[in-house]
Parts: C-alpha cells; structure tokens; sequence
C-alpha cells in the first residue's frame, strides 16, 4: 500500500471549496491541506478553522509558490479557472479545477497547453461521474447488459434557481447546470453527440429572463453512434433535486430514480407518502465528491491518467455553446459549428 501523502493547496473557500477541503480533511488520509486562499480572507480564515489547515495564504501566488504544495484546488469562481490553470501548470503543480474550465473555448485551449506542456496532472470536476448510480448505469451499457442502446433520458432538475448575483454570472443555464449532463450524456453512452436541438423557456422567474439567461430547456442530442438522448432541466422543482436516467437498449433498460433521506413509506386513509428526495446536490451527491478526490489523489500519487480530463472539461463546453446557439438560431446545431 501507497504511504505517501499528497500535499494540497486549495483556491476558493467558498460552497465548493468548503465541500472539498472537507472531503481532504476528515475522509481522504493520503492528502494532506496545507493552505487555503480567498480573496475573501474571512472565508479562507473560517475554512482554515473548521478543518484545521495550517496557513491561510495571502493569494493564489502564494499557495503556488510553496515547494511543498504538489497539487492545486481551483474552487474559485469560473472566470478564474483558466489563469490559474496556466500559473498552477508554470509552478509544476498537478491540478484539480472544478467545472467549467471557462466559458471560451480560447481561454480552454491556453489552459490546456500549459498543462501539456508542464506535465501535470489535470483532472475536471465532474463528480457525477463518481455516483455510485450512474457507475452502475455506464457499467451497463458499456458491458452490454442492456444491448445496443438506443434512447437515453436525463433529469436534472434543481430545487430552486440560485440568486441572480451568481445566474448574471454562472456563464447561463447550459454552461453552469446542464454541463453537468452533458458529461453525463457522453459518459454514460460512452460516444460523442454530434449535434443538439434546444426548446427553452423563461417559465420560473422572469428576472432569470431580464438576466440574459433561461430556466427551463429540453435539450435533444444526436450521437455519433445513432443513440437519441434528451435533457430535460428546470430552475425549480417544487418537490426537490430531481436527478433521474433512463436508458433503452436492444436487450432491456435501466434507469435511476432519486435518492431519499430515508425509506419510510407512511400510508394513511387517504394517501402513501415518503419523504422528499434529497434537496440539492451537496446530500444527493456527497459520496461522489469524496470518490471523485480520492481518485484525483490516487492517480497522481500513482502517477496515472486522471480520470476526467481536460478534453472531457472541454466538450461539455461546446455542447453548452452548441445548445445556446440553437436556442438563438431555432436550428439544430452540429458540435463541429462550434468547435471540436
Ligand atoms: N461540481 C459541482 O457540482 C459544483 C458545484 C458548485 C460549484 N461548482 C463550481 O465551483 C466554482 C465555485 O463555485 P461556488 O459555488 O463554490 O462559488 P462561491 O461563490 O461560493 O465560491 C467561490 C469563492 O472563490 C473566491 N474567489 C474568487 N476569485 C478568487 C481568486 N482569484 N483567488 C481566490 N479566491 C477567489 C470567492 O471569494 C468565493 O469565496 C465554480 O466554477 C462553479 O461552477 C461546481
């Protein structure tokens, strides 16, 4: 067994990062935190408290300038990711940068040079992928057990839209929400979509609407393998995070509903109820954060290709673009308009 520990410095102290730098400290003994920074030094100071990190940094110059740090969190907001890939990459720091990358396939393609030309380690932070019910989805396609699959349904609807401080500038509904269906799309057919057709709305909130945004979309997506697939996404769901995938192939289906706080099933005069499902996704999907580290963590240690990769960071890019400008242009659109 693998002894060694990997030493981390963490960018951003805010809801993602605190997720993370809970996840190294009290459930992944092969890491170790050494700093934490924000622009905010409130956030990085409360962080440092709540899981006993030794420094908290002045700025993410600092945390890179450290010989002792191996590896970089990026948990800070989008429109940093990809400089501080390129700065994490010049100081020989393996990388672990959470999703999107950026919102221009330029700033994308910089980010990934550097990584390339430096060597390091770059791992992307879509953590669906970790989900103990979409591996189990992807197994059964890729084995075979459910045939050649031919329809495949996602779900992914939240429990409530978030402020419009962070919808102004989330980079809008495709890259800050359905990226994260997007992978799953390619993950779970395990092929590419070659072209999308999207029918959104504004039916939440018309503030999203004044935002520049949408809140409600059925994106429909072609593969390059024949494979139909549908996204449907919503701002709100009334009853809470709704994370359901059905695929059918020649041999059968499978498919994920959602996860609950418990089993209980009260049945009375009238009705039978359960509880609602888990709200958002720091409970729907606290495991999968935990596995997607731990595997960040091993690969490096064990000097392996990391399991999401920038190429993975990117397509998810072009597939929101791609969903945008069919909205816009009320056309489908092939990826290769945009720019695989
Ligand atoms: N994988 C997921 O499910 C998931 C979930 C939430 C957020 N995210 C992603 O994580 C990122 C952060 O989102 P969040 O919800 O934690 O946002 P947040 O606003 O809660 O936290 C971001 C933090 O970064 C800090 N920050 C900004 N610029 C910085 C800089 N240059 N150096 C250091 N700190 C800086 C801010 O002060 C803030 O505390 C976004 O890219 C978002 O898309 C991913």
């Amino acid at each position: 067994m693998n002894e060694k520990k990997l030493n981390f410095g963490i960018i951003g102290a805010g809801r993602i990062g605190r997720v993370h730098a809970e996840t190294l400290a009290f459930r992944l003994p092969q890491s170790r935190i050494m700093a934490v920074t924000d622009v905010n030094r409130e956030a990085a100071q409360s962080l440092a408290a709540h899981c006993g990190i030794p420094k908290v940094a002045a700025s993410a110059a600092e945390i890179l300038a450290d010989p002792a740090i191996e590896a970089v969190l990026i948990c800070s907001s989008t429109d940093t990711h990809a400089d501080l890939i390129v700065a994490a990459s010049k100081a020989g720091k393996h990388i672990f940068c959470e999703k999107p990358i950026a919102f221009s396939l330029e700033q994308i393609d910089r980010a990934l040079a550097a990584v390339k030309t430096a060597g390091v380690q770059l791992q992307i932070g879509f953590n669906r992928r970790f989900d103990a019910n979409f591996v189990r989805v992807r197994q059964a396609v890729a084995s075979g057990e459910i045939g050649k699959p031919s329809l495949m349904h996602i779900v992914s609807r939240d429990p409530a839209p978030p402020p419009l401080s962070y919808i102004r500038v989330s980079g809008g509904i495709f890259m800050d929400m359905t990226i994260h269906d997007f992978d799953m799309a390619r993950f779970l057919i395990g092929d590419e979509v070659e072209e999308i057709y999207t029918a959104a709305g504004i039916m939440v909130d018309p503030e999203i609407g004044e935002a520049g945004d949408l809140d409600t979309a059925i994106i429909l997506m072609r593969f390059r393998n024949g494979v139909i697939g549908t996204i449907d996404n919503s701002r709100k769901a009334i009853y809470g995070y709704d994370q359901r995938v059905e695929i059918l192939g020649s041999e059968g289906k499978i498919e994920i509903g959602n996860c609950y706080p418990n089993q209980a099933v009260v049945s009375g005069g009238k009705s039978v109820y359960k509880d609602l499902p888990l709200n958002f996704f720091m409970q729907r999907y606290t495991e999968s954060f935990a596995a997607e580290l731990q595997s960040f963590t091993q690969a490096v240690l064990e000097n392996r290709q990391t399991a999401v990769t920038g190429i993975d960071g990117r397509i998810p890019v072009v597939m929101a673009m791609a969903a945008r400008m069919s909205y816009d242009e009320h056309r489908p659109v092939r990826l290769e308009e945009v720019g695989v």
